[in-house]
This record gives C-alpha cells, structure tokens and sequence, in this order.
C-alpha cells in the first residue's frame, strides 16, 4: 500500500512538471518516466491479485483438510462407539473449538471441582459430562461434580438434551431452558441475561458445605442478543458465591466484546476485593481464564 501511494504521489508530481514548459526532449523524458511508474503500478496491481488469490486457495485447501480430518475422526468414532457425530455439520463458530475442548479436558483432569456452570449449552455440556463419566469410571468412589448448562433458545435446548441421551448421559447434567431476562448491573445497565439466580441458589442449598471449587464456561449468550452480552455471568455467580474460589473460562476472547468484559470484570472483582490471576490463552478462538481466589 505504502509502495502504491508513493507511485500516485510521484506520477502526480511527473504530471504537474509535464504542464510546465520545458523543451521537448524534457517533456519526452518526462513521459516516459510516467510510462514505467504505470507499468510498475499495473505490476504491484497483479502482485496484489495473485497474492489474495493464493491465499484464498490456501484458506480454502486448510478448510477442506481440516473437513476431512474431521470425518475421518467422526468414522472412526461411528465404528467404535456406534454413535454418529455430533457436531460434524455445524461450522466451526458456534461450539466451542477442539483446541479448547483439550485445553477443559486438561483443566477438569488437573483440578477437582465441585460444581462445573455452563452459560450457552451444546457440544461443551456433552464434553465435560463425557469426561466427567470416564473420571466417575476410574474412580468410583471419588465424588462427582454437579453440572449445570444454561440455554436460552429452546431448539438447541432439545438438541443438548438428544446428544446426552444419545451417550446416556441426560440424568448427569442439568440442561435448565431459560430464555433471557433483564438483568441490571451495580452501575444500573441493563443487560438481557439467563435468568439463573433462582436455580443456581438451589443448587448451592442442595451442595451444603461444598462447593469449594467452582468452574464457570462462559459461551453465551450470543453476541447479537447485545453489546457485552456475556458480562453478567462473573457479578451474577459472584454474588451467590462469594467465598468460593471459582475459575471462569471465558470463550472468543478473540473478540473485541469479550477483551472489554474480561476488563469490566476485573474492576468488579477489584472492587469486591477478590484476589484473581488472569491467563491468557491462544487458541482458534482465544480464550480467557480468570481465577479468582477463595476469599479469606
Ligand atoms: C457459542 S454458542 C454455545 C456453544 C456451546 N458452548 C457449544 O460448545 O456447543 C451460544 C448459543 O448460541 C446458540 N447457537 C448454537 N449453535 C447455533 C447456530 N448454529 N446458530 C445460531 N445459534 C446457535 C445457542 O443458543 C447457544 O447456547
């Protein structure tokens, strides 16, 4: 771009000297120098071109590996499990990534929680409940977390539901149907939010003592129901768990919404005097962990 700009700012000048009346032989040199600034202009153009086309071949060679990888995997896995895929056709925007996908497995193998939130269900709800029935397998006696997803939209309500059944998994996790309500933050904004306060203080009555340890996968509501859609999700679990230390996975860090919530955030839990650490994870979509402390 800097490179074409020049050559504008040099033929303009080559055409104002042309205006001027200098002898003949000046005015050919002239014309010829504005002659090859064009053919150099023309050249960067074409440079340009092959260059977006390659990487639209590229993009579109990158798509079509990953597509076949991902049928190749969901084969596999039809003859070893029997069960058709469950995410195959849906594109790579709405469920939660595999790269993340790892990234939850590692944190569920690497920490006990006691209670596990989830705020926009579908492929991660089945995720953490399958990893959660190979941990109960390896060890029965340990106890189990208790997983809870919210869903606004009651198709892909229905559609969570089918998948865990179809893993008989469906009585493991509580996939509450809730569509989104008004919700006013401390500084009276108004945000549409899941209305989940009155199910998340059950079940803290039914946890008792526990939950010491808390995991929170924030991926909803989408980013079309509003600007920072998802901010409520930290203030709300706050407020019904204020002593626990909790680990909220914030999903499409990626976006400029979710950099300004994990912000908003911080300056709430400052001012609640909760000690967090934050970490900041490259993945396909990015993603944020903020770890907030037991409170002394
Ligand atoms: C980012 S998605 C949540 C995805 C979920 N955590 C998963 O891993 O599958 C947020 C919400 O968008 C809605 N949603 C899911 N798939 C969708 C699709 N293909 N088109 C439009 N909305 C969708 C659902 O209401 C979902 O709870």
């Amino acid at each position: 771009m800097q490179i074409r700009n020049a050559l504008t700012q040099s033929a303009e000048q080559l055409n104002q000297l042309m205006q001027a009346d200098f002898p003949d032989q000046t005015h050919d040199a002239l014309a010829e120098q504005l002659e090859s600034l064009s053919k150099l202009h023309n050249k960067i153009d074409a440079l340009q071109t092959s260059q977006k086309n390659i990487a639209n071949r590229l993009g579109k060679e990158i798509r079509n590996a990953s597509k076949q990888i991902e049928a190749f995997i969901s084969v596999e896995n039809y003859f070893n499990t029997g069960n058709l895929p469950s995410v195959s056709s849906e594109s790579h925007a709405w469920p939660i990534s595999p790269d993340l996908s790892l990234f939850l497995i590692e944190m569920l193998e690497s920490e006990h929680y006691d209670l596990i939130i989830e705020f926009g269900s579908g492929y991660s709800t089945l995720l953490i409940a399958r990893v959660l029935q190979q941990q109960l397998l390896r060890s029965p006696d340990k106890p189990q977390p208790y997983q809870i997803a919210f869903e606004h939209l009651e198709h892909y309500h229905e559609k969570t539901r089918k998948q865990l059944e179809l893993h008989q998994l469906h009585d493991k996790v509580n996939v509450i149907h809730t569509p989104l309500k008004k919700w006013k933050s401390e500084d009276d904004n108004v945000y549409p939010y899941y209305s989940c306060v009155s199910a998340l203080r059950k079940v803290k009555k039914t946890l008792g003592s526990s939950p010491r340890k808390i995991l929170v996968l924030v991926d909803g509501p989408p980013g079309s129901t509003g600007k920072h859609a998802r901010y409520p999700a930290l203030p709300i679990i706050n407020s019904i768990f204020p002593q626990q230390a909790i680990d909220y996975v914030l999903d499409d860090y990626i976006r400029e919404d979710e950099k300004e919530i994990t912000k908003l955030w911080l300056e709430y839990l400052e001012r609640h005097s909760r000690k967090v650490s934050v970490q900041e994870r490259k993945l396909e979509k990015d993603v944020c962990v903020i770890r907030v402390d037991a409170a002394a």
